[in-house]
């Protein structure tokens, strides 16, 4: 296993759009097994493969404080949305330091294929259901960012410069 590069916003390729997975191989379970332990070592709980500069639908969560519910969902769908809505205050390991509000879905249903190509279908709530949705917003070229008042865009995209530089 390798620890991957994670982009920082607001590298302009976070903004691609993934492809689907068609092919389950070892290169594509190598790239979800990486996946994990990046996300593990940040520390973070889910990561999206747009994050590592691979444009693949290809997403891991692990909401758990013990590192031991780790989740793989490969082209990512949700075929139902709860209409109650819960704002829940939001981080990104390609946005290190900020942390704010947004507003999503309260639970979704999922249907997403594992590493083996088999679909399975999954309800998500609670934090789950938070960050499904957000590692599903990288697959299609979008920080959670993008969702604050552009005054604060423009702040966290010159803090994040400036954190560049003196990296
Ligand atoms: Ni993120």
């Amino acid at each position: 296993m390798a620890l991957l590069n994670i982009l920082h916003y607001p590298d302009k390729r976070l903004h691609k759009i993934a492809r689907r997975v068609e092919v389950f191989d070892d290169r594509i379970r190598k790239l979800v097994a990486d996946m994990a332990e990046t996300m593990y070592a940040a520390p973070g709980v889910g990561l999206a493969a747009t994050q590592v500069d691979v444009h693949e639908r290809v997403v891991v969560i692990d909401v758990s404080e013990t590192h031991s519910e780790l989740r793989v969902f490969i082209n990512p769908e949700i075929i139902w949305s709860s209409k109650e809505h819960v704002v829940h205050e939001e981080g990104c390991l390609s946005v290190p330091g900020i942390y704010d509000e947004v507003e999503r879905a309260e639970s979704v249903r999922v249907r997403a294929q594992n590493e083996k190509g088999e679909t399975y279908e999954m309800d998500c709530e609670d934090l789950l259901a938070v960050c499904i949705q957000h590692e599903m917003d990288h697959l299609m070229g979008r920080v959670f960012v993008e969702y604050l008042s552009p005054l604060k865009q423009t702040r966290i995209r010159n803090k994040m410069k400036k954190l560049e530089r003196a990296m």
